[in-house]
């Protein structure tokens, strides 16, 4: 049985002291969920703030990226190890805005989730369509090239520590998500893909759902047993529109 995955993605927004103060009315708000994963993706310099204030609740702590050398001379970059040196548990692997608009690209992907798992960190790797791919019925053929570029390498038994967030790009930010039957149904194409990869991985390996969800749209998905939770932008902004996902995921 696969435990629901909430994950806010917060991409850039809320300065160090406006996440310690999010956070800090979350935990509250959360401390009697013990059956969904939760965790939360603040900016690079917002986390050590974020760690703090969370030192005694549930809620993990995720970055949004990462670089994929150990140290040296790659200005502006972070390591992993700068991570983990601050408990982090998760990070998310190329977002569509970090493919669109850092032309972050699939074999960049693939050396990050590699080395995120070599030094024990979780990916959450994004992957997904455009509006012109899905009308042109590429929908599939675009998530299982993602999916198998992004797992190319990784060893079986690390396949189920990577969680996969199917994010249509057409849905991000937009306020229309895909529909539930949609999102499932990419989604268990993406699990017939993992199968491929590494037979029974399918089973253990959590697929979300990313785009446009909130508080009212969430059981709609949740609901699906293919879907295991979501990534979520917008509505992970504020204490009360995240709190009200995860509630809804119980
Ligand atoms: O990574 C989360 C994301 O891209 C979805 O954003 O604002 O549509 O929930 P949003």
């Amino acid at each position: 049985m696969r435990r629901p995955f909430i994950a806010g993605n917060w991409k850039m927004n809320k300065t160090p002291s406006e996440a310690r103060e999010l956070v800090g009315e979350l935990k509250d708000m959360v401390s009697d969920v013990d059956d969904v994963d939760m965790a939360v993706c603040p900016t690079f310099v917002a986390v050590p703030a974020v760690v703090d204030e969370l030192e005694d609740s549930d809620i993990m702590v995720g970055a949004q990226n990462m670089y994929w050398k150990d140290s040296g001379s790659f200005t502006g970059e972070v390591s992993p190890q700068m991570l983990t040196d601050l408990d982090l548990e998760h990070v998310i692997i190329g977002h569509s805005e970090r493919r669109e608009y850092f032309h972050e690209t699939d074999r960049e992907v693939n050396m990050k989730v590699r080395k995120a798992l070599e030094k024990g960190l979780k990916p959450i790797v994004c992957v997904g369509e455009s509006l012109e791919e899905r009308e042109e019925g590429r929908t599939e053929e675009k998530v299982a090239f993602q999916v198998w570029s992004a797992l190319s390498g990784v060893a079986d038994e690390d396949i189920p520590e990577v969680t996969i967030a199917y994010e249509p790009l057409w849905a991000i930010g937009t306020g229309e998500s895909a529909s539930p039957e949609e999102a499932a149904s990419t989604i268990d194409s993406i699990r017939d893909i993992v199968e491929d990869i590494s037979p029974g991985a399918e089973e253990k390996i959590r697929i979300q759902y990313g785009g446009s969800v909130k508080p009212h749209n969430i059981e709609d998905f949740i609901s699906r047993t293919t879907i295991d939770g979501a990534l979520v932008g917008g509505a992970s902004l504020t204490a009360e529109s995240f709190a009200g996902v995860i509630k809804k995921c119980q």
